[in-house]
C-alpha cells in the first residue's frame, strides 16, 4: 500500500535551519523571495548528490540496452550566452507564465495553479480561489465558501475548476486566496521568466542578456566542439550540472521553486530511428537512479505530460515523462522532480537557422548526415536535495533528538563521528588517532564535549550513519564501539579494521 508522506515542512525547515543545512538568503536584511543558501551541512549534502550523480551518469553510466557501454561526456558552459541563443531556443516568444495579480491583497500568483472552489449546482454564486496541491491553501477556500453559506461545506459538495477556464464574468465573481471580497484578481498576462542584465559599461538594448533558465542550451550551443574534440560516436550524451535562473511568479515550497536553482542535465544525442528506444531507457535508468540514492519507490512515480503541458521542445507523439516525488507539501499527490523530455531535433535544427552554422553530424557507419535527436532527463539539484531531505526526516519520539534524518550513506554529509567516552584516561588520543585515520578519506567528525547521548543526538539530526567510541576496554581489546544510526544497534569493530568497516558499508552500497 502507498504510504502517505505525512512529516510536516515546518519541522524540516526548522532542523534544517538549526543544523546548518538551509537558510534563507540575505537573512539578516529579512531574506529575498526564492532565494536559499546551502549551510555546511547543506552544501556537503547536495555536492554528493551532485558527485553521485556525476558518477553514476558520467564517469560510470549504465549499459544501453543493448548490454554495451554508453558514453557520455562532461560540459561546464557560461550561465550568460549571446541573446540571440535564447530567440533560438523559443525561450524569449515562449518561456511565459499566466500572471494574476490582486489588487487588494497584491499578492501574485500563476494563474495555471489558481483553482476555484464553489457549490455544486450554484452556478451563480461566488467561487473561492485557491493554490494547487496546497492543502492549506484548499482549506481556507472551503472554510471561506462555508462562511458565505452559513454552514461547513464538504470536500464532495463543490466543484473545481481551473481559473483559465473561467469567462471574464465569472472570474469577476471569484475571491482571491489572501482576498475578503471578490473581484480583485485581474485578467491573466503572459510574464517571461528570464532575467535580464547587461553586458558592459552601457545599459541599452544592444547590450541586455539573459541569466540562462536551464542548463540544456550550453550544451546544444557546444555539440560540434564536442564530437571535434572528444571522438565520441552518436548515440552518445553531454552532461553538465550548474545554475539556472527564473524570474518564478510565485516561488513556494521552500526550495522547491525558487528562482536561483542548480540543474543536472543530459542532453543524449541520437538517430531519430532510435530515439523512441532511448526515450524508454532514460525514463527507466533516472527513475532507478532516484530509487538507487534512497528515496523510496512508494514515493516517486512516473507520469506522462498530458498534451497541453508539453514544452515548445516536446516532440510530436512522444513527449516527456516526469520522474515525480511525493513531497509533504503535495502529498497524497506527486510534485515534479525531474524531466525526460524527447526535445527531436528541436533545438540543433533552431541554432542552425538562427546561427548559420552547420550542427549536423556525419554517421560513417551508416554513410547518412543528419539533425541528431534529443533525448533530455532534467534532474534538479536543488529540488532533488529536497526530495532527499524530506525523505531522510524521520521522527521517532524515543530518541533524544526526536527524529533522525536517515540518509542514504553515499549521501550523509558526515560519514563518521569519533567520539572519546570520556575526555581523560587516554581515551582522547586513541580517538583522535582514529580519527586523524579516517579523516583523510571521509568527512568525519571528532566530538568530546557533553554526554555521549547529546552527542548520538546531534549525529542523529546531521544524519551520521556511524558513532564510533573510544571507552576504556578500547585501551586494552583495541577495539570500539559502533552504534548504527537507524537501529541504534551497537557492535565492536577493531581499531586497525574501522576503516575497511567504514569503506564496505558507505562505498559498495
Ligand atoms: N532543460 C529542460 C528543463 O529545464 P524543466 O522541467 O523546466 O526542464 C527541469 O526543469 C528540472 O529543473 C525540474 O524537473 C526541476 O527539478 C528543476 N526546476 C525547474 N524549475 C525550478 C525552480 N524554479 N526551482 C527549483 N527547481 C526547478
Amino acid at each position: 500500500m502507498t504510504q502517505t508522506n505525512t512529516i510536516a515542512m515546518e519541522d524540516l525547515v526548522s532542523l534544517c535551519k538549526r543544523r546548518g543545512f538551509i537558510f534563507p538568503a540575505s537573512e539578516v536584511y529579512g531574506g529575498l523571495n526564492g532565494f536559499w543558501d546551502y549551510g555546511p551541512l547543506g552544501t556537503l549534502l547536495k555536492n554528493n548528490l551532485r558527485d553521485a550523480w556525476w558518477r553514476d551518469m558520467v564517469l560510470s553510466p549504465p549499459d544501453g540496452p543493448d548490454g554495451r557501454p554508453i558514453s557520455v561526456v562532461g560540459l561546464d558552459s557560461s550561465i550568460i550566452q549571446n541573446p540571440r541563443v535564447w530567440e533560438a531556443s523559443g525561450h524569449v516568444e515562449g518561456f511565459n507564465d499566466p500572471m494574476v495579480d490582486c489588487k487588494k491583497s497584491k499578492s501574485r500568483y500563476r494563474a495555471d495553479q489558481l483553482f476555484c472552489i464553489g457549490l455544486k449546482g450554484d452556478k451563480e454564486g461566488r467561487v473561492y480561489a485557491f493554490l494547487e496541491a496546497d492543502a492549506e491553501s484548499r482549506a481556507s477556500a472551503l472554510k471561506k465558501l462555508g462562511k458565505e453559506k452559513k454552514r461547513t461545506v464538504e470536500d464532495e459538495e463543490v466543484d473545481v475548476c481551473s481559473f483559465m477556464d473561467l469567462s471574464e464574468a465569472e472570474r469577476n465573481l471569484t475571491v482571491g486566496p489572501d482576498a475578503k471580497e471578490a473581484g480583485t484578481l485581474t485578467e491573466p498576462r503572459d510574464f517571461n521568466l528570464m532575467f535580464e542584465t547587461f553586458v558592459g559599461a552601457i545599459r541599452s538594448d544592444d547590450n541586455r542578456a539573459f541569466l540562462r533558465p536551464e542548463t540544456a542550451q550550453g550544451i546544444f550551443l557546444n555539440f560540434n566542439n564536442v564530437v571535434d574534440t572528444m571522438r565520441v560516436k552518436v548515440p552518445f550524451g553531454i552532461a553538465q550540472i550548474g545554475k539556472a535562473f527564473r524570474n518564478e511568479v510565485t516561488p513556494r515550497n521552500y526550495i522547491f521553486r525558487s528562482r536561483e536553482f542548480e540543474q543536472m542535465e543530459i542532453e543524449w544525442f541520437c538517430h531519430e530511428a532510435e530515439s523512441e528506444k532511448w526515450f524508454d531507457f532514460w525514463c527507466q535508468v533516472r527513475r532507478n537512479w532516484w530509487e538507487s540514492i534512497g528515496l523510496t519507490s512508494d514515493n516517486v512515480k512516473m507520469r506522462r505530460h498530458d498534451a497541453n503541458e508539453l514544452a515548445h521542445y516536446a516532440k510530436d507523439g512522444c513527449g516527456t515523462f516526469d520522474v515525480e516525488y511525493q513531497f509533504p507539501f503535495t502529498a497524497p499527490g506527486f510534485g515534479e522532480l525531474e524531466g525526460v523530455a524527447h526535445r527531436g531535433n528541436y533545438d540543433l535544427r533552431r541554432h542552425e537557422e538562427f546561427s548559420r552554422k552547420k550542427l549536423s553530424y556525419f554517421d560513417q557507419e551508416r554513410n547518412e548526415r543528419f539533425l541528431p535527436h534529443v533525448i533530455e532527463p532534467s534532474a534538479g539539484l536543488s529540488r532533488g536535495t529536497l526530495a532527499v531531505l524530506c525523505e531522510a526526516f524521520t521522527p521517532d519520539p524515543d530518541r533524544a533528538s526526536k527524529v533522525y534524518m536517515k540518509f542514504h550513506p553515499r549521501l550523509a554529509p558526515i560519514k563518521a563521528a569519533v567520539f572519546p567516552l570520556v575526555n581523560k584516561d587516554g581515551m582522547p588520543e586513541v580517538a583522535e588517532r582514529l580519527f586523524d585515520e579516517l579523516r583523510t578519506r571521509w568527512n568525519v567528525q571528532y566530538d568530546a564535549k557533553q554526554s555521549i547521548g547529546k552527542r548520538y543526538a546531534r549525529m542523529d539530526e546531521a544524519g551520521c550513519p556511524y558513532c564510533f567510541t573510544i571507552d576504556s576496554d578500547s585501551l586494552n581489546d583495541q577495539s570500539a564501539t559502533v552504534r548504527h544510526r537507524d537501529s541504534q544497534d551497537q557492535e565492536r569493530v577493531a581499531l586497525d579494521q574501522v576503516s575497511t568497516w567504514l569503506s564496505e558499508r558507505i562505498e559498495s552500497v
